[in-house]
């Protein structure tokens, strides 16, 4: 297994046909040949309902849908393939999980911990769970070094929280959370545990078993995947014992007009037709994933940002809010007076795609004290040539305004 930076790049027709320096992989990455034909062959080959056909059709779009799921659980090395629920993203994961989970254990006066570099993905439908349940969302606080905080985490797991949501990447900051070390520390203190994958998947091997948190929710099209597919695993026992989520096909086992019982896993939170095509290209990005040497490209995409890193500090009044060298995937920064739209815009015109604003994290912008900054992040497929790019846009960026000044 050898990694060719260029070679890889050549997988991905977007590249070449968008002629932008794509620097937004945290929002979206874009998808390899080999999913794109995954798809295109179900929609010319195979295209069928699932589960439900008596004809040869249905049964192939069938297994190939249900391959996806196998493929998917051996990518995460998870313990049984009916734990990988197939959702929309990484929010829908959430909200199934939020209300789900929360209405079978939150009672009145309970709280769910949740780590304060967190998504609105994760915040949003847990706050409106613990609100409907009568308990309290209880953010763990940053540190004055910029990372979680440590004794505060461990302080607030005192109060014995039901739940604690952990963000395995700072899709804002790149920066991890300690889930090596905290995981094991909430499960002591009687909490179940949930981690939003959304930015590691991409860069790095999950292996569930290992991980050794209670549930685990991503989307794909933030690992080279289609979009509008996700996963949401769980432990076989609690999902088999929460309550289904949306309600319809699929995930009964009987219906009458009086009452109805419900399908087994993963069905029973599966309800109507699923998205097919997309989960069979998420399947193969995957696949595709595991092919490839994945230590190799996670070092790439730490030489692209160490470059970025040490590029953005040698400009002037450049305030990088990104504190860890060890960093996933992005780096935030600022430049000192102006609107990190304006720069976004002036990097757009140089043909260079970054992200700018609070970047679906307030209450971490709160923190940091500012309304928003610019995210510049890699995927594999990126060169170093992009990054000297960006960085060359930014410098002629700081000589117009000093020009002007
Ligand atoms: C850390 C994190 N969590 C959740 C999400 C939400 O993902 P999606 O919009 O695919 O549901 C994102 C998307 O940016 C993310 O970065």
């Amino acid at each position: 297994m050898s990694f060719d930076p260029d070679a890889l790049r050549a997988e991905f027709p977007a590249l070449s046909q968008t002629g932008t320096v794509y620097l937004d992989n945290a929002a979206t990455t874009h998808k390899p040949q080999a999913v794109l034909a995954a798809m295109t062959r179900f929609y010319q080959q195979d295209n069928a309902n699932v589960h439900r056909g008596a004809h040869r059709l249905s049964a192939r779009a069938t297994r190939a849908f249900e391959g996806a799921r196998h493929q998917l659980a051996e990518f995460l090395n998870a313990p049984a393939s009916e734990e990988v629920i197939f959702t929309g993203g990484t929010t829908d994961g959430m909200n199934l999980l939020a209300s789900s989970l929360g209405q079978m254990v939150l009672t009145p006066g309970d709280s769910v911990l949740i780590d304060g570099w967190a998504h609105h993905a994760s915040i949003v439908p847990w706050q409106q769970a613990a609100l409907r349940a009568g308990a309290q969302l209880v953010p763990i606080p940053l540190s004055e070094r910029g990372d979680l905080d440590e004794a505060a985490f461990m302080a607030l797991l005192q109060d014995k929280p039901k739940v604690v949501v952990l963000t395995q990447i700072c899709n804002a900051l790149g920066s991890r959370t300690p889930l090596a070390r905290w995981l094991p520390l909430a499960r002591q203190a009687g909490a179940l545990t949930v981690v939003d994958g959304a930015q590691a998947v991409g860069h790095e091997p999950v292996d569930l078993q290992r991980l050794g948190c209670d549930f685990y929710a991503f989307s794909g099209h933030k690992m080279y995947g289609p979009t509008g597919i996700g996963v949401l695993w769980g432990r076989a026992d609690l999902l088999d014992a929460m309550p289904p989520y949306r309600f319809g096909g699929e995930m009964i086992h009987k219906v009458s007009f009086e009452q109805t019982s419900f399908n087994t896993l993963p069905f029973k939170f599966e309800a109507g037709t699923p998205a097919i095509a997309q989960a069979i290209g998420l399947g193969a990005a995957a696949h595709w994933l595991q092919q490839q040497d994945r230590a190799a490209m996670a070092r790439h995409e730490a030489q692209l940002l160490a470059r970025a890193r040490t590029g953005l500090s040698q400009l002037d009044g450049v305030t990088l809010y990104s504190a860890f060298d060890d960093n996933v995937g992005a780096l935030a920064f600022n430049l000192d007076g102006e609107h990190h739209q304006d720069v976004g815009i002036w990097l757009d015109q140089a043909g260079i795609a970054v992200r700018c604003g609070h970047h679906c994290c307030q209450p971490l912008m709160q923190q940091l004290g500012i309304r928003g900054s610019c995210r510049m992040s890699v995927a594999a497929y990126n060169s170093e040539e992009e990054i000297e790019a960006f960085l060359a846009a930014l410098n002629d960026y700081q000589e117009f305004l000093y020009d002007d000044a």
